[in-house]
């Protein structure tokens, strides 16, 4: 199956990995699957431990509060959704979605929310369902954005928020550069000693591809904004980490 060329896909087909769309979505649940169980530590790893504070953080920002009904997708082992969960909690809930049983596994043993294997591209919701969508770290995985922007405008409800949260491809040649040595080689080989999995070496590895080959924020902007949502706002922190908030009309 090769890409529709009218899609807009976060970034080439890395022949590295796999040669078309069905190898891709083969690689990818076989990888998150494979390395499920070190996930968190190489999480820790990549955001240097800031990872909980700033999800909750940025939660927070883009105006999640008590009450609210969530959609977290590309769940994964639930660092979002647990950010989330304290801050809606106990009147709001929180729902996850991945297609990686190995990640969904990991999440159940630790987050008493409702899990749902599937992908972003086919959520299996209704329409208007939730007040806030989020996905962190995920944007990239997905086959074409607007599709993807499409379904999350159709389940959250009029006036409903939408969070992205991503690494960002450093733009100065400084920062490239340190992105690849840390993201590229540091990262990968720490994630190979602490956990012993070559997987997680290769997991790490992709990431930084996946980064490097990323699309622009102004096309992740522009593919939201074509979705119909309105306030798009994109801002970047220290060169590295992305955000994106948008509310439905
Ligand atoms: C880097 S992890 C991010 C996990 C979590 N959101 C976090 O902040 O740590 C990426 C997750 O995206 C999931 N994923 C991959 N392709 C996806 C898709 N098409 N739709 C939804 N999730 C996807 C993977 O299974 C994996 O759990």
């Amino acid at each position: 199956m090769n890409r529709d060329p009218r899609q807009v896909s976060p970034h080439p087909i890395l022949r590295e990995y796999y040669q078309d769309e069905t190898q891709r979505r083969r690689f990818l649940t076989q990888i998150f699957d494979d390395t499920a169980s070190h996930y968190d530590r190489i999480a820790g790893l990549m955001s240097l431990g800031s990872g909980a504070w700033y999800r909750r953080f940025a939660l927070r920002r883009a105006g999640l509060t008590k009450g609210m009904k969530v959609l977290d997708v590309a769940v994964g082992t639930g660092a979002v959704a647990s950010a989330a969960a304290g801050i809606v909690r106990p009147s709001g809930a929180v729902t996850g979605l991945d297609p990686s049983a190995g990640m969904l596994g990991q999440a159940r043993r630790k987050l008493g929310i409702s899990l749902i294997q599937g992908v972003a591209e086919r959520l299996p919701f209704r329409e208007g369902a939730f007040d806030f969508l989020s996905m962190g770290y995920a944007v990239r995985h997905v086959v074409d954005l607007r599709h993807t922007f499409g379904e999350y405008f159709r389940v959250l409800r009029s006036g409903g928020v939408l969070l992205i949260l991503d690494f960002a491809r450093p733009r100065s040649r400084v920062g490239l550069g340190l992105g690849r040595f840390y993201l590229g080689r540091a990262v990968p080989w720490m994630a190979r000693l602490s956990s012993g999995s070559k997987e997680a070496q290769i997991l790490t590895h992709y990431c930084w591809d996946t980064l490097e080959t990323l699309v622009p924020r102004e096309t992740i902007m522009a593919a939201i904004a074509s979705s119909g949502f309105e306030d798009a706002k994109g801002r970047s922190w220290f060169g590295l980490l992305s955000e994106y908030v948008a509310r439905k009309p």
